[in-house]
This record gives C-alpha cells, sequence and structure tokens, in this order.
C-alpha cells in the first residue's frame, strides 16, 4: 500500500504540510529504532467523526515512554488535543492515526538519552488493514517459525518502532507463503499474537485469549473485546494457549485497530470450524461496528467526537 497523503502533519508543536515534515538522516532513530508509536482510529458515526478509544492509546503511548526512559515534552492531554486538531485540519470523516515520538539527532551512543525527543502525528484515509473482504470471509494464516521475544529482551507491553522488525520477519514469512498474517509463539511455544494483532478463540463455549505474559502487546482492542464478550455473557479466559488448540477452536479471529476485529478461516491449510465467520464472532464485530458507528449508545465512553 501506497500512503495516501494527508495536507497536514503535526510535527513539534506545529502543523506543517505533508511534504515538510522531514526527519535528518543523523537522527537516533534512523539507526536504533529508538521511536514509540500507536495506532487509532476515527470512525464516521451517526453524530459526526469520533476518535476511538483516545484515552487508551495516549495512554499507552506514555506507558512505551516510561519503560524505555524517554521523556516526552508534552502532557496526554496536549497530545489528544493535537490529535483532534490534526484530523480536524486534514478535514478527514474517518481515518486512521498514527502519532510517533522518537529520538532525533543528539550523537549515536546507545545510551540515547541526551538526543532530544520529538512528537509527529500523521493522519490518512485508510480502509480495512487484511483486505475489504476480511471482515466478513476471515483470513488464512500460517504458524511463523518466527517467535516473539523473549520477556527479558524486549518489553512486549511497549508500542516501541525497533520491536517491529519482529512483526517484519512474521508479516514477511507469512505473505511468502501465501498467508494473509501469521501467528507467532511466545518462547515457551504457546500462542502469543499476529504480527500487529491480537488472538482470541472460541472452544468449547468459552473465549481465550493469550495472557500479558505470553509476549503480546496489550491490545486497546483486546479490552474492548474483553468487555464486550462478558457483557455479552461468554467467559473470557486469559490463559496460556498451545498451538494445537488453533487448529481444533471452532472459531478464531485477531482483534486490533488496524485489523478490527477479522476472522480467520484457516491455519496452516487446517480449515477452523466450518470455514466461514463463527456466530460468536460475528455476534461481536455487530455489538463492535454499531458502538464505533454511533448506531448503538457508547456505554463505555469509547468515543471521543471531533
Ligand atoms: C504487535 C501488536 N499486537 C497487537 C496489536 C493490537 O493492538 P490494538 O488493539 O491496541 O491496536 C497491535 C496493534 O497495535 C500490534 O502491533
Amino acid at each position: 500500500m501506497t500512503i495516501p497523503k494527508s495536507q497536514w502533519i503535526w510535527f513539534n508543536g506545529k502543523l506543517v504540510p505533508w511534504d515538510q515534515a522531514t526527519v535528518h538522516v543523523a537522527a537516533h532513530v534512523l539507526h536504533y529504532g529508538s521511536s514509540v508509536f500507536e495506532g487509532i482510529r476515527a470512525y464516521e458515526t451517526t453524530k459526526g467523526t469520533a476518535v476511538f478509544c483516545l484515552d487508551d492509546h495516549v495512554q499507552r503511548l506514555i506507558n512505551s515512554c516510561k519503560i524505555y526512559r524517554m521523556a516526552l515534552p508534552y502532557s496526554a492531554e496536549e497530545i489528544k488535543k493535537a490529535i483532534l486538531e490534526t484530523i480536524r485540519a486534514n478535514g478527514h470523516r474517518s481515518c486512521y492515526i498514527r502519532p510517533i515520538a522518537f529520538r532525533g539527532v543528539g550523537g549515536f551512543n546507545l545510551d540515547p538519552r541526551n538526543c532530544p525527543v520529538e512528537l509527529a502525528i500523521i493522519t490518512i484515509e485508510w480502509g480495512r488493514y487484511l483486505g475489504a473482504e476480511a471482515i466478513e470471509k476471515g483470513v488464512d494464516v500460517a504458524v511463523s517459525s518466527w517467535r516473539r521475544m523473549a520477556p527479558d529482551t524486549f518489553p512486549a507491553a511497549a508500542k516501541w518502532g525497533g520491536q517491529y522488525l519482529n512483526s517484519q520477519l512474521i508479516a514477511m514469512e507469512a505473505h511468502d507463503r501465501g498467508c494473509a498474517e501469521g501467528i507467532a509463539l511466545d518462547i515457551n511455544g504457546y500462542v502469543s499474537e499476529g504480527s500487529g494483532e491480537n488472538i482470541f478463540l472460541v472452544y468449547k463455549g468459552s473465549i481465550y485469549t493469550p495472557p500479558l505474559a505470553s509476549s503480546i502487546l496489550e491490545g486497546v482492542t483486546r479490552k474492548v473485546v474483553i468487555t464486550l464478550a462478558s457483557e455479552l455473557g461468554y467467559q473470557v479466559r486469559e490463559e496460556l494457549i498451545p498451538r494445537e488448540l488453533l487448529y481444533i477452536a471452532d472459531e478464531l479471529f485477531f482483534t486490533g485497530t488496524a485489523a478490527e476485529i477479522t476472522p480467520i478461516r484457516s491455519v496452516d491449510g487446517v480449515i477452523i470450524g466450518n470455514g466461514e465467520r463463527g456466530p460468536i464472532t460475528k455476534r461481536l464485530q455487530e455489538e463492535f461496528f454499531a458502538i464505533v458507528e454511533g448506531r448503538k449508545e457508547d456505554r463505555y465512553g469509547w468515543l471521543t467526537y471531533l
């Protein structure tokens, strides 16, 4: 996909034209992956444009900075305001929002703390991440030969630029095998997550998802789905998941800001359930899309209107 340009990018405190939001080649981030970012969606609702789970995303950005000792020169309130300002300036009705804080020019030391921290907010108009049909028909995936990081190597809870090299290996391998996405196992061989999504499975009437200790990113959509599933009366169990449960699950689906709720129809060529979107996945999608599109009451305060 090429990025559809927007008019403005918020860059270090002001809106600048897209082509002028550039970074020097000596910036620390370019050499060592020293950035923290978020992926957020704004939806067109019946009452205007609304950002989904803005508070949670900004808090995760701040937490990622805390883990990597990055002193962000903006408060949560300032970042939220800047995000809304950028969407307004670009006139989007719906969009994908990418805030990124990174270490700029300040030397090549591996202790990066004397590099300035810069913040940019990019907004683009963007459709379905795993393809337009994926939401209904589901995707074919494969278990990756690449594992997610061991807990004492990289902190999985931080959405940190350099860590996405692991995700790139998982995604490229999956595509080379003709799959839409890969599922990585954790260091102990239990199911972890996709390259950019959390995973859920339905088995014998319960819903399972890997725990934070399986080297997953604590997804915002994951939390939303746990909330909606519990509200619908399902028990959601955050437990270690052995690989073989993927093959015998009744339903499997990914969650993520980009992927939203995407059914998985096969894993390593093994058909999941009857190969169609399962009833619980469908029910959760209906509930999710009704809220984000403003057709149902936003009972958890997930939407921030422009
Ligand atoms: C590695 C990884 N796991 C899970 C997710 C899903 O998180 P969220 O629902 O907050 O988008 C993402 C996307 O941000 C991700 O990059």
